[in-house]
């Protein structure tokens, strides 16, 4: 079976594609590598054997996606990750987002329903539940009104996939994830941010191998245990091990709504405090940081009710926070040249 990896060079595109291979499937990847590095094909390959097949395109030009579906006449699916993700940035350039996101998800889902491709997994957010007012975090928790373009375009993703499910035989899955760290085993992929880091792990790495002078901790006056806001961690790996389940639950057409919505977490919530004192035990090392004001737009809390993801899916996020930090740590090592 083939399946389409949009964004497979990216973060959580690139160990989906290990997953995808490791599970015997033959897969193409597509990214315009706007936020990512040809390379990772190099990573993908030494812990696999495979070199997936490559196309440099972006989404929003639609005649040379045309081509990619017209080259490859027997794609099975598609799982879509290529969109911009940078919640402050969306704020600034909405514009760069709706074109990216928006405008580049409509192009696919076209080409794609255009060459009877009827199959999807899209990469939604956990940001589209805002700050929610039941925790654990359900499915059917309101979706709440975005908070910013980038949440804004997720939210639209989605409704797409709604749309289209009744009016098309197109079928789909979309994916909440929570706040997906660590990094493959081999520290062969992983997280490669491009300038300052704005989420809270590459700028703890970032900080310990020396590239970052000190990590500012978001406020400590939360109405939380220890003041720092909480969030659901997850292991890439078991992000992408879940994308491998969706994509195959399409294939036997076995999916029961239209489309099917799944969040993606552990079910536990961690503080930015627990954050820091667990990647200081596991490395074994002092973290240099500092409490400073809140962040614009941060929610106290969110963590996910899994029990959908569990029951349906047979899923369910099998790493520690230790292992997160310390596969975080060791690709950021490698990435830094970091002796021991
Ligand atoms: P990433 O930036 O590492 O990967 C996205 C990839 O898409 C990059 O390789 C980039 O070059 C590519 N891309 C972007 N725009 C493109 C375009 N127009 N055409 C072709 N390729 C394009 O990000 P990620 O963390 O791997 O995120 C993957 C998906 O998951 C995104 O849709 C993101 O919004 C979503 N998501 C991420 C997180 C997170 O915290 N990382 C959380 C929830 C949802
Ligand atoms: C986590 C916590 C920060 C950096 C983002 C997106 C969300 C989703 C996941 C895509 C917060 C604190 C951070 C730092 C800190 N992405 N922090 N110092 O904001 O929960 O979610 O990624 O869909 O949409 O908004 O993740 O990693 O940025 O922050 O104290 O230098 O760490 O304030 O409490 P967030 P994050």
């Amino acid at each position: 079976m083939k399946i389409l990896v949009t964004g497979g060079t990216g973060y959580i595109g690139s160990h989906t594609v290990v997953e995808l291979l490791n599970s015997g499937f033959k897969v193409i990847v597509l990214d315009n590598l706007s936020n990512s590095n040809i390379e990772v094909l190099n990573g993908i390959e030494s812990i696999t054997g495979v070199r997936p097949e490559f196309h440099q395109v972006d989404i929003t030009d639609k005649i040379s996606l045309k081509k990619v579906f017209e080259y490859n006449g027997d794609i099975s699916s598609v799982i879509h990750f290529a969109a911009l993700k940078a919640v402050g940035e969306s704020v600034i350039d909405p514009m760069l987002y709706y074109r990216n996101n928006i405008l580049g998800f409509i192009n696919l889902l076209d080409v794609m329903i255009g060459s009877n491709v009827l199959n999807i997994v899209f990469s939604s957010s956990c940001t589209v539940y805002g700050q929610a007012e039941e925790l654990p975090v359900t499915e059917l928790s309101p979706v709440k009104e975005a908070e910013s373009p980038y949440g804004y375009t997720k939210q639209c993703g989605e409704r797409f996939l709604n749309d289209l499910s009744a009016a098309t035989k197109l079928k789909s899955i979309a994916l909440r994830y929570f706040n997906p760290i660590g990094a493959h085993d081999s520290a062969l992929i992983g997280e490669l941010p491009i300038g300052v880091p704005n989420n809270l792990v590459p700028y703890i790495t970032q900080t310990a191998a020396g590239e970052r002078e000190i990590l500012t901790v978001n406020g400590n006056d939360y109405p939380t245990p220890d003041g720092t806001n909480i969030r659901d961690y997850i292991h890439v790996v078991d992000i992408a091990k879940a994308h491998v389940i969706a994509v195959q639950r399409l294939i036997d057409n076995a999916t029961v709504e239209n489309p099917e919505i799944f969040n993606l977490g552990t079910g536990r919530g961690n503080s930015v405090m627990e954050i820091i004192n667990v990647f200081e035990k596991v490395t074994e090392r002092k973290l240099n940081y500092k409490i400073g004001p809140r962040r614009a737009g941060d929610v106290i809390s969110i963590y996910s009710d899994t029990k959908k993801a569990n029951e349906i899916l047979g899923w369910r996020a099998e790493r520690d926070l230790e292992n997160m930090l310390l596969t975080a740590w060791n690709w950021q090592k490698r990435i830094s040249n970091v002796k021991n």
